[in-house]
């Protein structure tokens, strides 16, 4: 099928990569000309694991190419996706600017029958405001289909995701769009194609293919990802009761989690979530809903018990160094998550604003952010490897929790620290690890070994 794509972030470029190896003549588009030059060098714009040898077969098979010409690939294409960001508004309603903008140009650029199928994540009822706009911006004579079809792409596994889905969700008012729907996926929906990259982490098994209305669907990608939230903020109050009663956290999500219907995932405590997601569709959602007189008091606690991580967090570390100003503060991890260069909402980013506010010297690393970290932190040092964070450091802080920091040679960095202290906000180090190298270790909802009993073995 020859398919668009429009908008070359995070979404468009991993679904016009992956639907071009799926077998489709794709064309990507994006108005930002450099980010378009850049693609057409094959480089990326952002770290993803593994999307760069999905893009480099597509193109050198000459099925995936990048324009910044939305009206040429509008013509050329049957079905248009539309994958641009909605970003929070200051009121918390997502901007539709771009979306509105889109629809405009493949309404003028038409001239045969499309289908335009939502990917953004949009308030419900958008398709329906697309389909307006469509109409009256089009040329007389020419129609179009909408759909809505919401990604569950997770930042840093995003090409498994694509191949390797659990539900592929489509939203549809006819026949048509649905058999196109399916003729674009039939190779994922058949089970039939082999993720080229992950191969050790894709699970088996054909996804199951929910078919619904437009209002559905985009629902479907809203509630999941606020659920998403909502779950996490549990396991952060649970992590809270913990902390002032004496059990631990993990053993108890732990057993929680063995009962499937509740499920292990999802149940970390920590510092709470971050990134270009699950923040901003918990905060769309609530205003959907009490826009529509829906009461969203559930999903606001879970908002705020989010935003207290970073209180939590930075008030045990003041408890720990007593005075924060003049200390010098290592940092591990700064991504909202592993696997990822970004640092959208990253709530580590958040915690050294505020240490740096109070006066410590900050100096941080981590392995694929610290180029988009440097923008915005300019009074931090960066380093790219972890051991020179912790020399001569007053306390050590796990922000991100990258699988390489639970291998790093911890009695090297005992040795090397100014005062062995560590403070993991990702609860991803073993607390009796920590305890037999001699550290003073804080986590998150689980027993602390204090300085007193450090057995200082290493
Ligand atoms: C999320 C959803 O998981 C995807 O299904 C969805 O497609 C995507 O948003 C989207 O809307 O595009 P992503 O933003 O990549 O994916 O990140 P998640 O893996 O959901 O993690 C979000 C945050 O929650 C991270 O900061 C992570 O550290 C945190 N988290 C996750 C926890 O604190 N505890 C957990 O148990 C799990």
């Amino acid at each position: 099928m020859r398919i668009a794509v429009v908008g070359c972030g995070y979404v468009g470029l991993v679904t016009g990569c992956c639907l071009a190896e799926a077998g489709h003549d794709v064309i990507a588009i994006d108005s930002d000309i450099a980010r378009i030059k850049m693609l057409q060098a094959k480089r990326l714009p952002f770290y993803e694991p593994g999307l760069d040898v999905v893009m480099e077969k597509a193109t050198r098979g000459e099925r995936l190419r990048f324009t910044s010409d939305c009206a040429e690939a509008v013509r050329a294409s049957d079905a248009i996706f539309i994958c641009v960001g909605t970003p929070p508004l200051e009121s918390g309603d997502s901007d539709l600017s771009a979306i509105d903008n889109v629809a405009r140009q493949i309404a003028t650029a038409a001239r045969s029958p499309k289908l335009v199928i939502e990917k953004s994540t949009v308030p419900v009822q958008t398709g329906q405001q697309l389909r307006r706009a469509l109409e009256v911006y089009g040329c007389a004579g020419v129609s179009f289909r909408v759909a809505s079809n919401p990604e569950f792409l997770r930042e840093g596994s995003a090409v498994a995701d694509f191949f390797h889905p659990e539900r592929i969700v489509v939203g549809v008012e006819d026949q048509q769009s649905e058999q196109q729907l399916r003729d674009i996926y039939r190779p994922i929906i058949e089970g039939s194609f082999n993720c080229p990259v992950h191969e050790s982490k894709c699970p088996g098994g054909a996804p199951v293919l929910v078919v619904t209305t437009i209002e559905s669907s985009e629902l479907i990608k809203h509630a999941s990802n606020s659920f998403l939230g909502l779950k996490i903020s549990y396991a952060n109050f649970i992590s809270d009761i913990c902390d002032r009663l004496g059990a631990n956290v993990e053993e108890v999500t732990r057993a929680m989690g063995l009962d499937p219907r509740i499920g292990p995932q999802f149940l970390n405590a920590g510092l709470g979530f971050g990134g270009f997601c699950l923040p901003k569709d918990i905060q769309a959602f609530i205003r959907l809903a009490e826009k529509h007189g829906v009461g969203a008091g559930l999903l606001r606690e879970a908002e705020l018990i989010n935003k207290d991580r970073i209180e939590q967090f930075v008030g045990k570390v003041r408890n720990a160094l007593w005075v924060v100003k003049e200390k010098k503060i290592g940092v591990l991890g700064l991504a909202f998550k592993p696997n990822t260069d970004d640092i959208r909402f990253a709530p580590a980013i958040e915690v050294i604003r505020r240490l740096l506010a109070a006066g410590a010297h900050v100096c941080a690393s981590d392995p694929a952010a610290i180029e988009r970290a440097r923008a915005v932190l300019p009074r931090v040092q960066f380093c790219s490897d972890p051991y020179e964070v912790t020399r001569d450091a007053d306390a050590l802080l796990v922000l991100t929790d990258w699988e390489e920091y639970r291998l790093l040679d911890w009695k090297r960095v005992y040795v090397q620290m100014a005062r062995p202290l560590v403070l993991d906000a990702r609860n991803m180090l073993s607390v009796q690890t920590m305890k037999a190298f001699g550290f003073e270790y804080h986590s998150l909802g689980r027993p602390d070994v204090a300085a007193e009993f450090a057995l200082a073995s290493a």
